[in-house]
C-alpha cells in the first residue's frame, strides 16, 4: 500500500530531507583530490548526528556506513573506506537520514576537477532526467508517466537507464511501495495523490544498462566498465507542483 502523509508527517519528511540536503551540500564542498571516501562518510555521519537524526543506511541489511560513494563505473552502493578521490573522478554520493521517525534519501554525482566531455554530459543528462521525472509527479498522473519521462529523456540523449535498481516510496521506512523503475510506459501503474512521497533516483550509464555486484556484496558496477551517474531526490506530491524535500531553499 502507498501511504499518504498527513501535514504533520510531511513536516517531519521536510526536516529529514533538509538534513540530507545539508549533508550533500557539505560533501560537495569538501570533496577534492586526496580526500578518502571514508573521510566523506565520517563527515556525513557527524553531520546527521549533529542534527539529531539517524543515518538510515548504517545497518540497513548489514550495510556498514552512513554514506554510499560510487566512483566512475560504480553505479550505486559503493562502500566508503581508504580509497582516495582523484582528479577526473565522477563520484556519486548517496545518503539517508531519519528525523522524528521519517526518512529523507537523496544522491548527487560530482565531477572532481576536470572530467571528460562524456562524463560531464552524463552528469547533465542524469540530473535532467531526475527533473523530467519530478515534473511528472502531479496529481492524477500515473507512476508510469514518471518512469517513461526519465527513460525517454535519457535515451533521447544516447545514454541508457539502469533497470535493476529503482526509485521507491519513502516515509517511515526508507523503501515503501511502490517501486518506481527508471523505464516504463505512460499511463500505466498507480495514480498519484496528494501526500504521496517518493524517492526518484535515475541511474544512467554511458554504455550497457547491465550490472554486476562486486565481491564486497554491495558495490554495483556497469558490466562493461563504462561510466555511470546517479541523482536522487525525495519528493512529495501536492495539490500543485511537486515539492522537492531534499533541496535546500525550495
Ligand atoms: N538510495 C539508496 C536506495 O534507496 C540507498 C540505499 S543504500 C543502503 O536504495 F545501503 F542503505 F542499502
Ligand atoms: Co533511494
Amino acid at each position: 500500500m502507498i501511504t499518504l502523509k498527513s501535514p504533520s508527517e510531511l513536516a517531519r519528511m521536510r526536516q529529514a530531507g533538509r538534513i540530507v540536503a545539508t549533508v550533500l551540500a557539505l560533501l560537495q564542498e569538501k570533496i577534492a583530490p586526496g580526500i578518502t571516501t571514508g573521510e566523506l562518510n565520517e563527515l556525513a555521519e557527524e553531520t546527521i548526528l549533529k542534527h539529531k537524526a539517524i543515518p538510515s543506511f548504517k545497518g540497513y541489511r548489514g550495510y556498514p556506513a552512513a554514506l554510499c560513494v560510487s566512483i566512475n563505473e560504480e553505479i550505486v552502493h559503493g562502500i566508503p573506506g581508504p580509497r582516495t578521490i582523484k582528479e577526473g573522478d565522477l563520484v556519486s554520493l548517496d545518503v539517508g537520514a531519519i528525523y522524528k521517525g521519517f526518512q529523507g534519501d537523496a544522491a548527487i554525482t560530482v565531477a572532481v576537477g576536470e572530467v571528460s566531455p562524456t562524463a560531464s554530459r552524463l552528469l547533465e543528462v542524469t540530473a535532467g532526467s531526475l527533473e523530467a521525472g519530478i515534473a511528472q509527479c502531479l496529481v492524477g498522473n500515473h507512476l508510469g508517466d514518471i518512469s517513461a519521462a526519465i527513460q525517454n529523456y535519457v535515451e533521447a540523449r544516447g545514454f541508457s537507464v539502469i533497470r535493476e535498481y529503482t526509485g521507491h516510496g519513502i516515509g517511515r521506512k526508507m523503501h515503501e511501495d511502490p517501486q518506481i523503475p527508471n523505464f516504463g510506459e505512460p499511463g500505466r501503474g498507480g495514480v498519484l495523490r496528494p501526500g504521496m512521497t517518493f524517492a526518484l533516483e535515475p541511474m544512467v550509464a554511458v554504455g550497457t544498462w547491465r550490472t554486476r555486484v562486486l565481491d564486497d556484496g554491495w558495490t554495483v558496477v556497469t558490466l562493461d566498465g563504462q561510466l555511470s551517474a546517479h541523482f536522487e531526490h525525495t519528493i512529495a506530491v501536492t495539490d500543485g507542483q511537486p515539492e522537492i524535500l531534499t533541496r535546500l531553499d525550495g
